[in-house]
């Protein structure tokens, strides 16, 4: 059967990772976290003094280091995940900190990174078979994916679901503090210069504030059908 680009955007904690791994999972499709990419470059300016202390980003040697970051996704069989290694350092956990949330959009709206990771992610989508989430996956990186889709929930919602997340993984946060990371993030995404997040003329929005995990699964799943069946 003829394979797919499946290419999934939004705006942040809108669950596109969560039904990405699961369509690309069970479609047996690689799936591709692009915005684990942009946290690994966040915490490599955080590690190496970067960022200064009143959060100003030194670009200019950001750029110069950018040819020495080896980015990769590596399996982890007993978790069913792909996870995030930096110059051979499992740093998955390190990605999704409150800290990297902080700095991350401003990192994302960097020229040369972005070429850099957008010139990645077309190379491992190269051969189809692919699901990607991100935020400029299906205006930028595959303007021409069969399947497009744009996630989006209100802001609360979003920062609601998020809350939980971190709350489990153990980190100190309020909701307060989660909610205003959600919106900051949500106006530097939308307004940057280059590729701001918005929705590819072509496709399908998708709000999933009030839908369960099984329904928006169900529904983007047969979305995926519809188009494979077509090829
Ligand atoms: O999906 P996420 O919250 O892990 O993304 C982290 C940040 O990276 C987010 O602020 C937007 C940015 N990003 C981007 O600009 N382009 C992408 N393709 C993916 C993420």
């Amino acid at each position: 059967m003829g394979k797919i680009t499946i290419a999934i955007d939004g705006h942040s904690s809108t669950g596109k990772s969560t039904i990405a791994k699961r369509l690309a999972k069970t479609l047996g499709y690689i799936y591709v976290d692009t915005g684990a990419m942009y946290r690994a470059v966040s915490l490599y300016a955080l590690n190496h003094g970067l960022i200064d202390a009143e959060g100003e980003i030194d670009v200019p040697a950001l750029v110069q280091k950018l040819p020495q970051l080896k980015l990769r996704f590596v399996p982890n069989a007993d978790l069913g995940i792909s996870e995030m290694h930096l110059n051979g350092e499992n740093v998955e956990r390190e990605i999704r900190s409150m800290k990297v949330s902080g700095y991350v959009s401003k990192v994302a709206a960097i020229k040369e990174v972005r070429e850099m990771l957008v010139g990645i992610q077309q190379e491992m989508g190269k051969d189809k078979g692919i699901v990607m989430d991100g935020r400029d996956i299906g205006t930028v990186v595959f303007p021409d994916a069969e399947l497009k889709l744009f996630m989006t929930a209100s802001p609360e919602t979003r920062a609601a679901r998020r809350y939980k997340e971190l709350l489990d993984k153990g980190e100190e946060v309020t909701y307060d503090e989660v909610l205003k990371n959600v919106q900051e993030r949500d106006r530097i995404d939308s307004t940057r210069t280059i590729s701001p997040l918005k929705k590819a003329k072509d496709a399908i929005e998708f709000d999933n504030g009030d839908m369960g995990l099984e329904e928006q699964f169900e529904r983007i799943y047969d979305f995926s059908q519809r188009v494979i069946a077509k090829l």
